[in-house]
């Protein structure tokens, strides 16, 4: 292993409150049902997917047009939210982690699906931190399929065989699995039937990469 690639939402910080908040307050608005257990299918997922999935539950069908709105109100709602971050969000664990990796000679990237990827990272202190950054923006179809994380490979100079992808979605075990990539999962992502390392917590890829 020569490389390892982090998801960025429920890997190196958690930003699926602000998600929550953000989606129910569009839903709230639109009358339609959205509650925290649909909230965790959208982990992974793009923002137009994610609204896909809420509309499920809408009583009427939405034009393209209103869609496209809706994601962009979705987003300034969240982006706000986002602004109250700051490296307080960054764990110590997380951060040590990283450190030592980066120590022990592994290239790091980010394999994330968000568009708003590197302004998290800046409201964090990791801004110029990773490598590689592959993101909602450089892909045209997110997780589970694998071209975001191909695409942090091929940024790294790496081959998928020698990259490790840390994720805490089913989607992205997916993605790496049929990427080629090794994984470890975190939280519900343990149960994937092609995760390669359970983790407890971040710390444990410290015993994954030696
Ligand atoms: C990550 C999150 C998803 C989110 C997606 C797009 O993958 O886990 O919940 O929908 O990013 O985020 P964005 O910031 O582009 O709306
Ligand atoms: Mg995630």
């Amino acid at each position: 292993m020569k490389a390892v690639i982090f998801d960025l939402d429920g890997v190196i910080c958690f930003t699926d409150k602000y998600h929550y908040i953000a989606w129910k307050k569009l839903a709230d608005k639109n009358g339609i049902y959205f509650d925290e257990e649909i909230n965790n299918r959208l982990r992974g997922v793009s923002r137009m997917d994610s609204l896909e999935i809420i509309l499920e539950r809408a009583e009427r069908e939405y034009s393209l047009e209103e869609k496209e709105a809706m994601a962009a109100e979705k987003n300034a709602t969240y982006v706000e939210l986002l602004k109250e971050m700051s490296p307080a969000d960054l764990s110590d664990e997380v951060k040590n982690t990283l450190e030592e990796l980066r120590t022990r000679g592994y290239k790091l990237a980010i394999g994330s699906s968000s568009k708003n990827t590197k302004m998290i990272l800046g409201q964090i202190g990791l801004g110029d931190f990773f490598d590689a950054i592959s993101d909602g923006t450089n892909i045209t179809k997110s997780k589970p399929d694998p071209e975001v994380f191909l695409k942090a490979a091929e940024f790294l100079g790496e081959k998928p065989g020698d990259c490790l992808v840390v994720e805490d979605a089913m989607a992205g075990i997916q993605a790496a699995f049929d990427g080629g990539f090794e994984s470890a999962g975190l939280g519900e992502a343990t149960g994937h039937p092609q995760v390669t390392h359970k983790m407890d917590s971040s710390k444990d890829l410290l015993e994954i990469c030696k």
